[in-house]
């Protein structure tokens, strides 16, 4: 009698504590899976987005694959450039950019004009789109980040 409600007793307990131990992992599992989930669909939006508005505002001069054209428009698809001026990259869309620049060794010099009308949300997703396609590699370009940049932007 003794040994039999002692086994059950066991039981009990041990599969309380595996319960225990089966949910409190579960969690922990569940939210990391959730967060990566959120910030992903979060950039996945933003990537979307950019690329149509590439493809609206940035593509006539640009091409829409980022190969620029002759010695008219630079190239953003493997351009250093891009890759070492991120916060130029940001300004230059709202407000444009004239003088000589050098994108891979080669000399480019005739004005690009800014588009005021794009939104601190529209030119964070643009961004997505160039520093997530053609070779570029970088995190998710954050709103407040891009916001913060172009508050001192000069005009
Ligand atoms: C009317 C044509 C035109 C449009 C539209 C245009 N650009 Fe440009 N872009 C230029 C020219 C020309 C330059 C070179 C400026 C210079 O020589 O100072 C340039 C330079 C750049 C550069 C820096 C050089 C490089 O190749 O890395 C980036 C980045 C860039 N543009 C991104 C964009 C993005 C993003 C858009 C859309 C929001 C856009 N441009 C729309 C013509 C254009």
């Amino acid at each position: 009698m003794f040994k039999v409600q002692g086994s059950r007793l066991g039981i009990v307990l041990l599969s309380a504590f595996g319960f225990l131990l089966l949910t409190s992992c579960g969690e922990k599992k569940k939210d990391a899976a959730e967060t990566n989930a959120i910030s992903s669909v979060k950039e996945q939006q933003y990537y979307v987005h950019g690329e149509q508005l590439y493809l609206k505002h940035c593509s006539n001069c640009h091409q829409a694959s980022g190969t620029g054209l002759g010695l008219l428009y630079p190239p953003l698809a493997k351009s250093d450039f891009i890759d070492k001026n991120f916060e130029s990259v940001i300004c230059l869309m709202r407000h444009g950019i004239n003088g000589e620049l050098i994108v891979n060794g080669k000399s480019f010099n005739k004005e690009m004009p800014g588009i005021p009308s794009l939104t601190d949300l529209e030119i964070a997703e643009i961004a997505t789109y160039l520093y997530n396609t053609w070779g570029h590699q970088r995190d998710s370009v954050e709103l407040k980040e891009v916001s913060a940049i172009l508050d001192r932007c000069a005009e």
